[in-house]
């Protein structure tokens, strides 16, 4: 294939590199008159292990050339892979004139590509925000190419690698997402990846365009979490480095994909008490712990977006139904269920509420449960339906579903608002 990269820093030299080692020709596009005078002396601007050998092998066979402008090469090229840089902006945002400026030149260089069996690929890497191809870039090329875009194939391919270990990373991603505009693979990126071994993700552009950003955040919350934990142990006299191993050890529900699907809130009898008093000794040692501090704040903005969610298209005054009330399914424990905070919330904005737990026997439960429940839910034992027969008799308008079994009621027709798992 003969690839066009614009933005040769890291993202764009370890690719061409790559490229160049997998026998493909790659011309790099740059404003940077160093980088593009470096490249064609068989030099690398930056240090990559493996990099430099690469370059000059490609520059000696006359694989890679670097030009300040792209003038009209692109008529021979498969694709044209975007990596300019994406810098903070001083509100916080990316700075996108790069994206901008880039997409333009290309939108320009393309408009008179002669017809051709297949598009020419045009495939975003920088990281940028959702919306970014729809909102910004694919407007760019209709201006120059018109509403219907038949020259050019638009992709976000996100990238996933590592400095220091880039040229490995390429040859062995975490993952492959590739965005396109109709969630469907593109031909082209699928060849230029054929000799990658990786799990494949073929989505919307949105889709792919944040999955760097949940990455990068959650790479950055894993981080800061566990210097709050460390910063906690180290005045606690407790040892951060055993603390670590037996925390990572733990695969079942630590490093694991569980509490980590978006849904409901969580609750119960142990991780929001837990939670409290891990801050709560948190400040008294003075570990200023932010991102402990802020979990059950967020915890609680999730609860009322989860009110809204279920609420919405249902006016005050409609027959609902909650399914579920306790923490989770199969347990009749109310402590800090979020579904009672849910059933007061919907009761407290006018909604004629009806609760389904079949596990759930109000004159059985005791101790704190008890108190909790009806101190936070009085109207409790008024609001559970006991017999299927009951709910059918009821005439819903709406199933807030905290199970994700509504389907299980026999209730056809009825409109059900899943809590449980955002779509
Ligand atoms: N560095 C990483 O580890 C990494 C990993 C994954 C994703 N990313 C993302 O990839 C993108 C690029 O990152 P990077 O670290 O390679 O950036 P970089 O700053 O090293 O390189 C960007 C290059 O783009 C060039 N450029 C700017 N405007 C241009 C234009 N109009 N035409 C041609 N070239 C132009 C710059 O001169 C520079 O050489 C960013 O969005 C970044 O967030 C970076």
């Amino acid at each position: 294939m003969k690839i066009a990269i614009f933005g040769v820093g890291y993202v764009g030299l370890t690719s061409a590199a790559c490229l160049i080692n997998d026998g493909h020709s790659v011309i790099g596009v740059d404003v940077s008159e160093s980088k593009v005078r470096m490249i064609n002396e068989g030099k690398s601007p930056i240090f990559e292990p493996g990099l430099e050998e690469l370059l000059t092998l490609g520059v000696q066979e006359g694989r890679l050339v670097a030009y300040q402008e792209i003038g009209d090469r692109l008529a021979d090229c498969d694709i044209a892979i975007v990596c300019v840089g994406t810098p903070s902006a001083v509100d916080g945002s990316h700075n996108m004139g790069y994206i901008a400026e880039v997409s333009r030149q290309i939108a320009v260089a393309s408009v008179s590509l002669p017809e051709r069996a297949r598009p020419l690929t045009v495939m975003y890497r920088s990281t940028m925000r959702p919306g970014s191809i729809d909102k910004l870039i694919a407007p760019i090329f209709r201006g120059f190419h018109g509403p219907t875009l038949s020259k050019v194939e638009l992709v976000y391919n996100p990238e996933f690698l590592r400095e220091s270990t880039a040229l490995k990373d390429y040859y062995a991603p975490p993952k492959i997402v590739v965005g396109t505009i109709d969630g469907q693979p593109s031909a082209t990126v699928d060849e230029l990846y054929g000799n990658i071994q990786a799990p494949r993700f073929y989505v919307g552009y949105r889709e792919a365009e944040i999955t760097k950003f949940v990455d990068n955040s959650f790479h950055a919350l894993k981080v800061a979490f566990a210097n709050e934990i460390g910063r906690i142990c180290g005045r606690e006299g407790v040892s951060a480095k055993t603390v670590h191993q037996i925390f990572v050890s733990d695969t079942k529900l630590n490093i694991s994909p569980y509490y980590l699907r978006p849904g409901g809130a969580f609750g119960g009898s142990c991780l929001p008490k837990d939670v409290r008093a891990l801050t709560y000794l948190s400040n008294e040692v003075g570990a200023e712990t932010f991102v402990l501090d802020a979990i059950m704040r967020s915890n609680d903005a999730h609860k009322r977006y989860l009110f809204e969610k279920a609420t919405e298209g249902a006016a005050p005054g409609a027959k609902v139904l909650l399914n579920g009330l306790a923490f989770k399914a199969n347990s009749d424990d109310l402590r800090e269920s979020p579904y009672i905070d849910l059933a007061r919330r919907l009761l407290q904005a006018g909604y004629d509420l009806k609760i389904w737990d079949p596990q759930l026997e109000p004159s059985a439960l005791t101790g704190q449960n008890l108190g909790y429940s009806f101190a936070h839910l009085p109207e409790m034992t008024n609001l559970l339906l006991r017999t299927k027969e009951q709910l059918v008799e009821a005439g819903f308008d709406l199933i807030v579903d905290a199970r994700g079994d509504a389907a299980s009621l026999g209730l056809d027709g009825v409109p059900v608002a899943a809590i449980n798992s955002l779509p």
